[in-house]
């Protein structure tokens, strides 16, 4: 086993979450922030449910508090534990609160990037120790592309949210320090990734999460946006551990990550359904537009305020130069699977608090 060290910031998210159990298996020790909540701290649940605290907390885990937009924080950090491996998935991540908070995207999503990357720079003057570093760039830069094709490497990049031009400032500023100060520097370009960890806000854990309640009449509706919009979805699981192989590969490199099929709003709601053995039909359009089931009751509609001031319509990309570079990687999940095991996890939670609120 290894006795590597790697800082993940962001530990405490979805994928960060899934990344530091792989690295902690693998023997790693892994260092991550947390940050300062008002309230009783509450962020690490989903590590908790993942990862054996009693068996590794302060062991093979550490947490530090720390937040990306502080230097200081970052910098002390990367000096005190001098990592071999950085992974930076620390991000305001929702798209539509982006158009809401552009300027706090930014100096978290772009910023804060650039407060590692001095550090690194810096570093590497001081320490001949070569951090290889991580960041989490995203299917959101690239916009609408014309025809709707499959998105590879060279696909122009058009972003149409803070969010997605915060990531695009990331990517280039790190392909710049690469070339600039011969960084080891990664950006692995990542299409949606979900699982039942999935914070509740993005839409897949919506609507499994909305679905559940209602089968388990802990909720009356489920009230959603656009269902036309078309998603590449992996599984986060999957993508934690590309995201080690793309880091681990001889040479720092731009890669995209993807499943190469997209659906759509509408394909993830009726899976869900086929799942629970309930037959649905889309009645209506636009906001008007509502899921009924045969007994006429109405479980989701359409609402305008969850739709976004501007869209991307269709994702989908093209991972050949993945397969290439990252040989013989085995992808556990496709779009099947993980709707029966988000669709799973949260019965089992909806069917809980229905006990509990008995
Ligand atoms: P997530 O669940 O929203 O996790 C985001 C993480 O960033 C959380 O740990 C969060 O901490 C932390 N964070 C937010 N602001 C921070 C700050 N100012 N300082 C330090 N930490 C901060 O997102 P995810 O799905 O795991 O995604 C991980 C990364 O991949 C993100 O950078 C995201 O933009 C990128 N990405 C995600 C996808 C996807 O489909 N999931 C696709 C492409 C790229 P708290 O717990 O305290 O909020
Ligand atoms: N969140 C949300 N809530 N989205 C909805 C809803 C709703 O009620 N109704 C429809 N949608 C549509 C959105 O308009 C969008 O087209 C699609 O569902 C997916 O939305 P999200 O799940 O919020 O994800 P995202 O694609 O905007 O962003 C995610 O993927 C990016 C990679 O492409 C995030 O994980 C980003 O951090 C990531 O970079």
């Amino acid at each position: 086993m290894t006795k590597k060290k790697a800082i993940i910031l962001g530990i405490t998210g979805q994928t960060g979450s899934y990344l530091a159990k792989y690295l902690i298996e693998k023997g790693y020790y892994v260092y991550g922030t947390r940050r300062r909540t008002s309230t009783f701290p509450l962020d690490t649940n989903k590590l908790e449910k993942l990862i054996d605290f009693k068996k590794y907390l302060n062991k093979r885990l550490i947490l530090k508090y720390g937040d990306i937009t502080d230097i200081s924080a970052i910098r002390d950090f990367i000096y005190e534990i001098k990592p071999d491996e950085i992974y930076n998935l620390a991000a305001q991540s929702f798209v539509k609160v982006s158009f809401d908070m552009p300027y706090y995207t930014t100096d978290a999503n772009s910023l804060g990037v650039i407060n590692i990357l001095e550090t690194l720079k810096n570093f590497k003057n001081i320490d001949k120790k070569r951090i290889k570093f991580y960041q989490a760039s995203t299917s959101e830069m690239f916009g609408n592309v014309t025809g709707n094709k499959k998105i590879n490497e060279s696909t122009p990049m058009n972003p149409v949210s803070p969010y997605g031009v915060s990531k695009l400032y990331s990517y280039h500023m790190i392909k710049i320090y690469r070339e600039a100060y011969n960084l080891f520097l990664s950006n692995g370009i990542l299409f949606n990734h979900e699982s039942p960890y999935r914070t509740e806000h993005f839409v897949t854990k919506k609507i499994t999460k909305g679905i559940s309640n209602i089968f388990n009449g802990n909720q009356k509706k489920l009230y959603l946006g656009n269902l036309n919009a078309r998603r590449d979805w992996g599984h986060a699981e999957d993508y934690a551990k590309a995201i080690y192989e793309i880091l681990n590969l001889k040479k720092p490199i731009d890669l995209i990550l993807a499943q190469g099929k997209s659906h759509s709003i509408r394909e993830f709601i009726k899976e869900c359904f086929n799942f629970l053995n309930i037959r649905v039909n889309f009645v209506g359009k636009g906001i008007n537009e509502k899921v009924i089931d045969q007994n006429g009751k109405i479980w989701i509609e359409v609402k305008k305020e969850y739709f976004r001031p501007l869209e991307i319509d269709h994702l989908v990309g093209d991972n050949s130069n993945f397969k290439k570079n990252v040989k013989n990687f085995k992808f556990e999940h496709d779009f099947k699977s993980i709707v029966k095991e988000m669709m799973e996890f949260d019965l089992k939670e909806a069917e809980l608090n229905r006990k509990h609120n008995k």
